[in-house]
């Protein structure tokens, strides 16, 4: 069985300040974070040379690669996170207020609902379908440094949750989702690092 690792980037600037997309640098926390994931990966990794580490090509989630060495990184744009079109950069309070109608339909139906210049969760795991057939093909580890929205769309994929749930999906902060793929399925473990 080889191992997938699922992880969010460390906190970032704009979860400290509860504004979506974006693309800022990371909280001091968040840097904590990229420290302990390093240390975990050099050490779960460590007779895996063939492993690698891929990210989307947003900045919170290369710097929190940064500190893991030893192993090729590779950016993936179809990592990036939900493109939230006209919202990147509010506040969900924001969005109830000034944009009530486009609030209410995403409440409504998170998983088809599209941000106006964006993207929806159906958008998003159509995108992901080139990077599952390269997990799929993978034979060695993989550590994935992605995003809340992506990281639901993945995970549903691994664990075989329906696409239903996808959007509602617990994938929380500075917590490594490990994914074991086996003969005889899917495992799975969480390791919280840090609360
Ligand atoms: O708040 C962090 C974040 O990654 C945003 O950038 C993104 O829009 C959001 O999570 C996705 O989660 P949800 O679909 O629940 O709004």
């Amino acid at each position: 069985p080889r191992p997938i690792l699922l992880t969010r980037h460390g906190e970032s600037l704009d979860n400290v300040h509860g504004t979506i997309g974006g693309d800022t640098v990371l909280s001091d926390a968040g840097e904590l974070y990229a420290k302990k994931l390093a240390k975990f990966v050099e050490k779960r990794l460590k007779h895996e040379k063939t492993a690698s580490i891929w990210t989307s090509t947003l900045q919170r989630t290369i710097l929190t690669a940064n500190p893991i060495v030893g192993f090729p990184k590779i950016q993936w744009r179809a990592l990036d996170e939900i493109n939230s079109g006209v919202c990147d950069g509010m506040t969900y309070e924001e969005i109830k207020k000034n944009m009530p109608e486009e609030y209410e339909s995403r409440k409504k139906d998170k998983l088809r609902y599209r941000y106006p210049r964006g993207e929806s969760y159906l958008d998003v795991i159509q995108r992901l379908e080139p990077v599952i057939i390269e997990l799929e093909r993978q034979r060695a580890p993989v550590v994935v440094i992605s995003h809340q929205a992506v990281l639901r769309a993945l995970y549903a994929y691994f664990a075989d949750r329906p696409l239903k749930e996808i959007p509602h999906i617990e994938v929380p902060l500075h917590t490594i989702i490990e994914i074991q793929m086996g003969v005889t399925g899917v495992q799975e473990k969480r390791y919280k690092l840090m609360d």
